[in-house]
This record gives C-alpha cells, structure tokens and sequence, in this order.
C-alpha cells in the first residue's frame, strides 16, 4: 500500500474591499479579477472578498462614510483592499478624514510603504532615466506629523478669524516609523537610506525628528544614512534618482515626494500604497496613491497597475511572496508588451490590461507553462 498523500490545506484569505469612489470602482474591480485568476492557477492559497459599500454616495445618503460597528466589522479580515475616496460634490477634508483616515488612524497603521519604479516598457519624463535607475521604496510616517488632526478654527467668518493645523511628532511615533524605515533599507541590497527633513525652518518637531534618526541608527550600522533638506530632496530626485533607495519623510512631505516619484517613473496610475499596522494587531490597508479621478471615471481607461501592484504587496505581506513576485512578473511582461493604458502613452482600456495581465498569469504559471 503507498503510504497517503498529504495534501496541504490552501490558505485562505479574507479581503475586505472598499472601492469607495470615482475611478476606485474600476481599478478594485480589475484587482480582484487578476487575484482570482492567481490563486486559481497557481492552487496555493484561496482569496475571498467581502465588499463594503463605504463611499461619499454612502455618506450622502447616510451622513456618515463608515457605519457604526464597521470598524469592528473591518477587523475580522486579513486586510483591506481599497480604492479611493473623494467625490465632487463633498469637500475632500470631510472624504479624507471620513473614510480613510478613519481607518488609517485607529487601525494603527503608522507605516505607509510607497515603492516606485520605472517598469519594463514605460518611460520615466527623465531623459536620461532608464529602468533600473528609479527603483524607491518611500516610507510615510502615517499616523502623526503635519496630519495629526489638531488644531482649530475661531472667530468663523470674522475679519480676525483663526486657524491652527498643528504639527504632532512624539518620541514613540518618530522611533517606531525610523526603525520600520531602516529595517526596509536593510532589507534592500543597496542598504541606503535618505532621511527628509526641514529641521532648519521648523526647530521642535522636526529636529526631534532628526535627533530620534540618529538614535536608531545606531542599531543598525550596516545602513547608510544620508539627511535631505524636503525642497532640495525634489532636486536631487528629478536630477540623480539613481543616487537613492529608501527613503523616510514625514507625513506630509512624503505625501508630496510619492506623487513626484509616481510621476518620475511615467504615472501615477502605477503606484501603490500599503498602509501597515506593523504589530498586526489591525489589517493593513492596500490601495493604489491615486484619488478618485474625476476627470476619467467612467471612460474605462483609468490604469490598474497601480491596484495590482498595490494588491502584490498585500500579498507579500500575508506571507505569499513566490504569488506576489509572481503577480508583479506578470503585470511587468505585459506592459513591457506595450499593453499600457493612456497615461503610460498606451491604447489600452483597463479591461484589455486586466486580461492581459489574466492571460500572462495562465500562459506563464498555468499547467501548459508547466508541462512545457
Ligand atoms: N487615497 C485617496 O483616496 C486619495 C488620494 C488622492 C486624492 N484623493 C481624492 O481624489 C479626488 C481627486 O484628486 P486629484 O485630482 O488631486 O488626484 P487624482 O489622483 O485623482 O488625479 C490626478 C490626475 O491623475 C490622473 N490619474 C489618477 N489615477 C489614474 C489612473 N489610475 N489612471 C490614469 N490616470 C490617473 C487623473 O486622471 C488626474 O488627471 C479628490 O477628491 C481627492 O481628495 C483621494
């Protein structure tokens, strides 16, 4: 008699989507379609959705862009797939702090990753940039800084009104974001990172800032640190991108250096965003860095990569690193084959690069791949 067969249980994961608004729909929608298609060829692990509704329509309708308990319903998932929030008809501070950073913030997920680099088959506007020259990983301190939610408005309306947005940087915040940041740069062969700063106009919270770097460093001597001034950072970025690696900033400035970096590397539709909870005491969240996109919603032509690449770091992060390489393999080849939507100067419409990128998972990971 042979002896049995063990099967290995497939994992399963429970994704929580929340496509929210504008162009966020479609690219969540493209997103899943390629996971499924993943974990069906490659038979390793199952992917189920449980899709939320959480949007400014929602908010219109109900006053209120998260329901009460959703939190709670929230975090009964391995993580959070997300799309955008931001619609026309409702000012963006009330979109922001509604749905995203309502999650953001209480689900502790101080660590916003933001890699960037430039694919095969897409050009960065830097002339002299080629692939392999860009190739960032951006770490955004994520629950305090310049978007700690303090402050106030008085005297509304009045020739002497005020208003305060107040900067927080604590000891544990500071030290917690620079020992995931030089952990990511450990972690890279190049072992580099640039601290951002503006510690020379701003004296308290960014000197702090500086001091708490200089602290962590120590742990980790393997690393080299170099420190950037934020508006010369946007110099050296755009004139030597192939001088830098990882990179830490504040809330704020990394907010801005990571759309820059988007744009570096062709566009901002291949972005993406994970936003970790490091004790993983809370699912993490994965979206891609572009809004909602007003201006293409609907027209069927808003770039996925940003989505699927996001979508390869929460995989990456649930422990499936052979599925998430593989994934950002794939995505790669087919833009490398010019299956590239407008903003990367291509033809395609989202469905085309979504079936592509299906096509390319079976063909290169299926059973014809192989028995070849
Ligand atoms: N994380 C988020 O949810 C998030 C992030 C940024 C902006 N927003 C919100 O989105 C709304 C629009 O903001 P915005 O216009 O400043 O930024 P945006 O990222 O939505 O759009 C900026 C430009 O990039 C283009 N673009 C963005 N994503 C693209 C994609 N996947 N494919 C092709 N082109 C793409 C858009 O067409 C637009 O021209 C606002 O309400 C804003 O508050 C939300």
């Amino acid at each position: 008699m042979s002896p049995p067969v063990s099967i290995p249980a497939s994992k399963c994961y429970n994704i929580a989507s929340i496509p929210a608004d504008g162009i966020g729909p479609e690219v969540v929608e493209a997103a899943i379609v390629v996971l499924k298609q993943l974990s069906e060829t490659l038979g390793s692990f199952t992917i189920d959705f449980k899709h939320y509704n959480w949007s400014s329509e929602t908010y219109k309708k109900t006053g209120k862009y998260i329901p009460d308990g959703g939190l709670d319903e929230l975090k009964k998932h391995d993580a959070i797939l997300f799309g955008a929030v931001g619609a026309p008809d409702v000012p963006d501070h009330i979109s922001l702090w509604g749905l995203r950073l309502a999650i953001c913030q209480p689900f502790q997920q101080y660590a916003n990753v933001r890699p960037t680099k430039v694919f095969k088959g897409t050009q960065s506007p830097l002339r002299n940039c080629k692939v392999g020259d860009l190739d960032w990983v951006i770490i955004r301190e994520n629950s305090e800084g310049e978007y700690a939610g303090q402050g106030g408005r008085s005297h509304r309306g009045r020739a002497w009104e005020s208003a305060t947005e107040v900067s927080v940087f604590t000891r544990h915040g500071v030290e917690r974001i620079m020992r995931f940041a030089f952990e990511t740069a450990q972690k890279r062969p190049r072992k580099l990172l640039t601290l951002v700063t503006k510690s020379n106009a701003q004296r308290n919270g960014m000197v702090l800032w500086d001091e708490v770097a200089v602290i962590v460093a120590k742990d980790f001597p393997d690393v080299t640190v170099d420190k950037m001034l934020v508006d010369a950072m946007t110099c050296r970025m755009v004139l030597k991108p192939e001088s830098l690696d990882t990179i830490v900033a504040t809330n704020l400035h990394a907010d801005i250096l990571s759309d820059l970096a988007a744009a570096l590397a062709g566009s901002i539709g291949i972005a993406p965003t994970s936003n970790l909870d490091p004790t993983r005491e809370n699912p993490s969240m994965f979206e891609p860095i572009h809004g909602s996109a007003f201006d293409i919603t609907g027209k069927g032509i808003s770039n996925p990569v940003a989505t699927f690449w996001t979508s390869a770091e929460m995989l990456a992060w649930l422990g499936e690193d052979d599925a998430s390489k593989k994934l950002l393999d794939a995505v790669e080849r087919v833009c490398e084959k010019g299956i590239v939507t407008a903003d990367l100067g291509g033809k395609a419409s989202t469905v085309e690069v979504t079936n592509a990128v299906v096509e390319e998972i079976k063909s290169s990971y299926g059973k014809a791949a192989k028995t070849a």
